[in-house]
């Protein structure tokens, strides 16, 4: 069984290839560069259009369409005008090859690629993008969000703050490199200012802590710089995120931690994790890059674990689904004697 999977919820396409043994034979991503004010979800839609044309074309180079037995896509959760267009392309594809198409979910998607790809086997899983904040683990038979954002996402708040001071898209990567130059005239650390924690239960809320830091960054009183706002805001949010997670690992009982999503590529929020989860003596695993962010080898994998195990979907139920969460996927591929 071979099956091709379509991602396109935001602003990268991605397209990969996924055998049943789980080989990844092609895996290739192209991302969207917003203009200054954002994503506006209609030019994000344009550019799935386009470049989902280039990746096929490119995958079908490297294995024959004839191989493909079936067409997976990611049905939500995400931006509607971009689950349309890969909707859409999946059933063209799935019509054209005369092969069967699945909806599958993004968010389980991410986790299960990253049990493929390391050696994790039923971690707490943490995913943080741009789109998405959440804490996800299998309980009961389901992928249930054991914590999530209030508001907005991280690497949305991260992307927002980048923009209001002027930096690069995408802003998680510039604000790293800022916050490593802050330094704390007493000691070998950054120079911390106080910004709002805000942990509500097992959920957190970042909109609160956006807007301090934009003021803070505004503030040219000369007492601080924007590095060590960067800094700031980082270790303010990442402290909210490993606190969420450790909380989560003690009602789950899980004992691996894994982080995927965009933001995963942060050596900061991965240092932080790393040391909670020695300290609880559980294993920490962060997917290889092409892994972590959104990719198309994700959809087929999940594709392949849910058709094997006898789903399927038919095509008048390939509609988008917008508000997609993890808990609503059934999961009839897991051996629940395994957990
Ligand atoms: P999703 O559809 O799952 O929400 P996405 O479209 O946001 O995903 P990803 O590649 O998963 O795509 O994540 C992109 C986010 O990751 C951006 O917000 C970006 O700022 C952030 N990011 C990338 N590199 C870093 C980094 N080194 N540190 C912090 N954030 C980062
Ligand atoms: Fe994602």
């Amino acid at each position: 069984l071979i099956c091709l999977g379509l991602e396109g919820t935001a602003e990268k396409t991605g397209v990969g290839i996924v055998t049943e043994d789980g080989e990844v034979l092609y895996n290739n991503t192209i991302i969207y560069k917003p203009p200054l004010q954002g994503i506006n979800p209609r030019e994000a839609a344009d550019h799935h259009a386009e470049t989902f044309i280039k990746l096929l074309k490119d995958a079908f180079n490297n294995v024959n369409p004839k191989d493909i037995d079936l067409v997976a896509f990611s049905q939500g959760p995400g931006l509607g005008p971009s689950l349309r267009v890969t909707a859409t392309a999946g059933r063209a594809l799935a019509l054209s090859l005369n092969k069967p198409i699945i909806g599958v979910n993004h968010c389980v998607g991410h986790v299960e690629i990253g049990k493929l790809t390391t050696p994790a086997k039923d971690p707490l899983t943490l995913y943080v993008s741009g789109g998405n904040t959440q804490i996800l683990a299998y309980v009961g038979n389901k992928y249930r969000v054991i914590g999530e954002t209030h508001d907005i996402a991280i690497g949305n708040c991260l992307d927002q703050f980048a923009r209001s001071c002027g930096l690069p898209h995408p802003g998680g990567v510039y604000i790293e490199q800022m916050a490593k130059k802050s330094k704390d005239n007493l000691e070998n650390r950054g120079n911390y200012l106080k910004l709002p924690y805000t942990i509500k239960g097992m959920d957190l809320s970042l909109s609160g802590l956006l807007t301090a830091a934009i003021k803070k960054s505004k503030d040219t009183s000369g007492n601080h710089t924007l590095e060590d706002v960067c800094y700031s805001l980082q270790e303010t949010a990442f402290a909210m995120l490993t606190e969420i997670t450790e909380r989560a690992l003690a009602h789950t009982n899980k004992s691996e931690v894994m982080l995927v999503g965009g933001v995963a590529a942060n050596d900061r929020l991965k240092e932080m994790l790393q040391k909670m989860c020695n300290e609880q003596n559980v294993d920490f695993y962060v997917p290889e890059k092409q892994y972590c962010g959104d990719n198309g080898a994700m959809i087929g994998w999940l594709g392949i674990l849910q058709y094997k195990n006898g789903k399927r979907t038919d095509l008048a139920d390939t509609k988008i689904m917008p508000n997609y969460r993890a808990d609503m996927v059934g999961v009839n591929w897991i051996n629940n004697e395994d957990n």
